[in-house]
């Protein structure tokens, strides 16, 4: 199973959802920066499971321990590591997934894959809980990013049917990317909060579960970052994307709606404001020709409805090959998309720093 990521920054994901430990390995962070343990934690909090009722009730307490990788709290160059403990598990939920999977989940797949061996408690290594060390990674990575003026911020656009105000494709003060980061559940419109918090209980309350979307904005990215194809900053970022469990869809700018556009309508203006050239629009999502343009970072992630419901579902018994009813036990979240938001700003952050680490295209001799 391979949980790699980053060209420069060399992310390594290890663990299973029941293992002793879930972890991360980081190498190819600079020297010298200032890591923030009281500020990772209150990050990790965000996506921790267990905090309110639209989550699963599994408690952890997800309290990284870094092992190496830093000396007085700063980065020293060497590879860093963290772990995570795993306290509160309840294998025997899991006992009869092996013989028959889940729908929709990876269960069917995995035992396809690795013939029976793989963990299938708590969803082994395919679970969200592996997002856990990723949120570590990430947010070491968004302090660097912040130190430099660049901000990750993500909210929940969707649950649903019921939608959030969208972001403004220009750019959003900082003061409101920091409000939503800082809020329990992260929505501008706080009425459209209300309405999707109220549709993720009564999925829940109809032993069902919901899907919806995560729209993350960057700011404060120069120009000429990233390269073209597949080194472009779409073609990074969606695959980091499409590895977080459930996510199904990626849309950067006006994404699929550019479908429907005229070029006079999607092409972004140019102009000149203080010097510098901007544009007068943001159909692009802030990126042309895998390389940012210097407007803000626009994206959106669509999260399937949470695989794990116990309505009774048809599957069937691989030992047997016969049908057979499922009724998904253990404990689930309704609805993933209110604890991926910082996982989602996590992977960004992640992207935007190795592509940075790129360093410049064009040396100066
Ligand atoms: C933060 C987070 C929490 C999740 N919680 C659950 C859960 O409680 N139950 C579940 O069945 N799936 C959950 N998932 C999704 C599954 O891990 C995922 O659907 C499964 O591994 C299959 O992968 P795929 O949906 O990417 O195909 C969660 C995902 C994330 C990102």
């Amino acid at each position: 199973m391979s949980s790699y990521l980053g060209k420069n920054l060399h992310v390594a994901i290890f663990g299973q959802s029941h293992s002793e430990a879930i972890g991360v390995t980081v190498d190819g962070l600079p020297a010298g920066e200032a890591v923030d343990l009281e500020e990772l934690d209150r990050f990790l909090q965000r996506r921790a499971p267990g905090r309110t009722d639209t989550s699963t009730p599994r408690k952890e307490a997800d309290k990284p321990r870094i092992l190496c990788g830093l000396a007085d709290g700063v980065t020293c160059g060497a590879p860093l590591a963290a772990v995570i403990e795993n306290t509160n598990t309840r294998s025997r939920d899991y006992d009869k997934l092996k013989d028959v999977p889940r729908p929709g989940h990876a269960d069917y797949t995995a035992q396809v894959r690795y013939g029976g061996f793989q963990d299938v408690r708590g969803g082994g290594h395919f679970s969200g809980r592996l997002t856990a060390p990723l949120c570590v990674a990430g947010g070491i990575a968004l302090q660097i990013l912040a130190r430099r003026g660049i901000q990750v911020a993500a909210h929940i656009l969707r649950v649903g049917e019921v939608t959030d105000r969208p972001f403004d494709p220009m750019g959003e003060q900082g003061e409101t990317l920091d409000r939503v980061r800082r809020a329990p559940f992260p929505v501008l419109d706080q009425q459209a909060g209300e309405r999707m918090r109220k549709t993720i209980l009564e999925a829940r309350e109809q032993r069902d579960s919901v899907g919806g979307v995560v729209e993350c904005m960057i700011t404060g990215l120069p120009a000429g970052v990233g390269d073209p194809m597949f080194g472009g900053m779409e073609s990074r970022m969606a695959s980091v994307l499409f590895g977080i469990p459930a996510v199904k869809g990626v849309e950067f700018g006006s994404g699929f709606g550019a479908a429907r556009m005229r070029g006079s309508e999607h092409n972004d203006p140019f102009g000149i404001e203080g010097g510098q050239v901007v544009a007068r629009s943001n159909h692009a999502g802030g990126i042309l020709g895998g390389i940012t343009s210097g407007m803000p970072i626009l994206f959106r992630c669509a999260f399937k409805p949470t695989p794990s419901i116990s309505k009774e579902q048809d599957s069937v018994s691989l030992s047997r090959m016969e049908p057979e009813k499922l009724v998904v036990e253990g404990r689930h979240d309704p609805c993933i998309v209110p604890r991926a938001v910082p996982v989602v700003e996590a992977a960004a952050a992640l992207v935007v720093l190795d592509a940075l680490l790129d360093g410049p295209a064009k040396v100066e001799w």
